[in-house]
């Protein structure tokens, strides 16, 4: 069976694109990753890549200042040279423009560390903690024109915690982050999600048992 080709594209750290090239190494796994992409020169996940022995690219959005379609187009460039047929984005901090996610409609991901619908756009850990809320988590969706919007392919409950601070909270929703996206590509991967309208139809995925109550009780 012919592996999905993916791209991760990054702007930072990087913790989640490691998650994503340890799970798909082994040469069973559904998907291998063709190539780490980043928009910024400096980002420390090109380094871990490196590392972890996957091709890497720069492409700098800099040079283009605000021509969003010209910097898609050296993107797309890449893309192309190796033969990439999917896209995760992790922690990628650039929006695209609609004529690009709509060509990538369907093979494109996104993490982001809340329960979507709640929580969108900058400091979703603040955001958490500001409403109050007991429990929140991360959530991969398929990306669409509309931020932090797609259908949902994934999500993993956190608990907060009595005096989290947004950094403290952020450390524990990534921790459930590099179990997540793994999963959520690999079900992808696999064939076995399915994009019905503004929802994601999952085959064979039995609900988790857990139930998560918190504060504990
Ligand atoms: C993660 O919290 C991800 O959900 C968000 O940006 C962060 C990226 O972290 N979109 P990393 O670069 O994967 O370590």
């Amino acid at each position: 069976m012919s592996r999905l080709r993916v791209a991760i594209l990054i702007s930072g750290r990087g913790s989640n694109m490691s998650a994503l090239v340890s799970a798909m190494k082994p040469s069973s796994a559904p998907a291998e990753i063709a190539v780490v992409i980043s928009n910024r020169p400096d980002a420390a996940g090109l380094v871990r890549a490196r590392n972890a022995d996957v091709a890497t690219a720069i492409v700098d959005h800099k040079p283009y200042g605000g021509d969003r379609a010209a910097f898609e187009e050296a993107l797309t460039g890449e893309l192309t040279a190796r033969g990439v047929e999917f896209i995760c984005l992790a922690g990628f901090m650039r929006l695209f423009t609609p004529a690009f996610v709509q060509r990538w409609h369907g093979r494109m991901l996104n993490i982001h560390p809340s329960l979507l619908p709640l929580f969108k756009g900058l400091d979703p850990q603040g955001q958490a903690l500001a409403a109050g809320v007991k429990i929140t988590g991360a959530t991969v969706h398929f990306v669409t024109p509309d931020m932090d919007a797609g259908p949902i392919v994934a999500q993993a409950a956190v608990p907060v915690a009595a005096g989290d601070t947004p950094e403290r909270l952020a450390e524990r929703i990534l921790t459930a982050e590099h179990r997540l996206y793994p999963l959520a590509l690999r079900l992808v991967a696999e064939g076995r999600v399915r994009i019905v309208g503004d929802r994601c139809e999952i085959a064979d995925g039995p609900a988790a048992e857990t139930i998560l109550v918190s504060p504990a009780p």
